[in-house]
């Protein structure tokens, strides 16, 4: 399985992306994975508080660019949309360990998190419009309520890409920590959310990210009814190819 699932006792559920030999580009499967382990979390008591994380040295190239070359309609029931609807809706924290690659949904899947952590050597990109696509996970409203307008047309429509240090200034990223105690530093963080009350620790995020959420789960509609279009022009189509080819 591409993605690795363990809980402790103290409620900590880690969800550790690992498929190496890709970077961690994220499968149908993966998606499907990570759905269903965020549709048990939510309903299980016993999970406090979830860690999503790749390894030391990788998050994740972004969505398998071979699923977008055969991906069919983007409905509720795509693995990939369900996996967008069920991160914006959960209800308990999530706190990211990041290192290495966030492209694409490596990146935007972040904007969710409340709590994010990331080593020094991470490349942040969202190359949305050099692939012949569109802003994805609502992260046409999420980012530029970060970052700000101009900001977010730099990094989502020219598609550059950013280091830890400028995420932090952003405030995407919490802190930078180094490679060797990302992991252990995101698990601690992960320990002391688990230790608070649960009760307070859920209502206090549905009072943080309640009203956006809801204009989230609009947005992800709109932009994955445009994102489905592109995603079938010969554009997009030829970039994708070239990607392959180059290999
Ligand atoms: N989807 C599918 N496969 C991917 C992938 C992705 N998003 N990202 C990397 N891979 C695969 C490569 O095809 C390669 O497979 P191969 O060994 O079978 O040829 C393997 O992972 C290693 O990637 P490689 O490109 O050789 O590593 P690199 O260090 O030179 O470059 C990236 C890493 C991430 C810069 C480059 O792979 C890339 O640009 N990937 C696409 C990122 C992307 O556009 N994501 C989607 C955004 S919406």
């Amino acid at each position: 399985m591409s993605v690795q699932i363990t809980q402790n006792d103290a409620g900590v559920l880690t969800l550790s992306l690992h498929r190496p030999d890709k970077k961690n580009a994220l499968s149908l499967a993966m998606y499907r994975q990570l759905t269903e382990a965020l549709q048990q979390a939510r309903n299980d008591p016993g999970v406090k508080v979830v860690v999503l994380q790749g390894s030391d040295s990788c998050f994740s190239s972004g969505n398998d660019l071979q699923d977008f070359l055969t991906a069919g309609e983007l409905d509720a029931h795509h693995p990939t949309v369900a996996f967008l609807y069920q991160l914006n809706a959960f209800n308990k924290p999530v706190v990211a360990a990041v290192a290495g690659l966030a492209i694409g949904i490596g990146t935007t899947a972040l904007l969710h998190c409340d709590l994010v952590y990331a080593a020094p050597d991470c490349r942040f990109q969202m190359p949305f419009s050099q692939l012949g696509l569109c802003p994805e996970a609502a992260s046409s409203l999420l980012l530029p309520q970060l970052v700000g307008y101009q900001r977010a047309a730099q990094y989502l429509l020219l598609g550059e890409a950013f280091t830890t240090e400028q995420a932090v200034a952003m405030g995407l990223v919490n802190q930078q920590v180094a490679n060797a105690e990302l992991l252990a530093f995101a698990a601690d963080k992960a320990q002391q959310l688990a230790r608070l009350p649960a009760e307070a620790v859920q209502q206090s995020k549905a009072l943080l990210r309640g009203k956006i959420k809801r204009k989230a789960d609009k947005v992800i509609a709109i932009e994955l009814e445009v994102f489905g279009e592109l995603l079938k022009s010969d554009v997009c189509r030829q970039q994708l190819q070239r990607f392959f080819e180059k290999k």
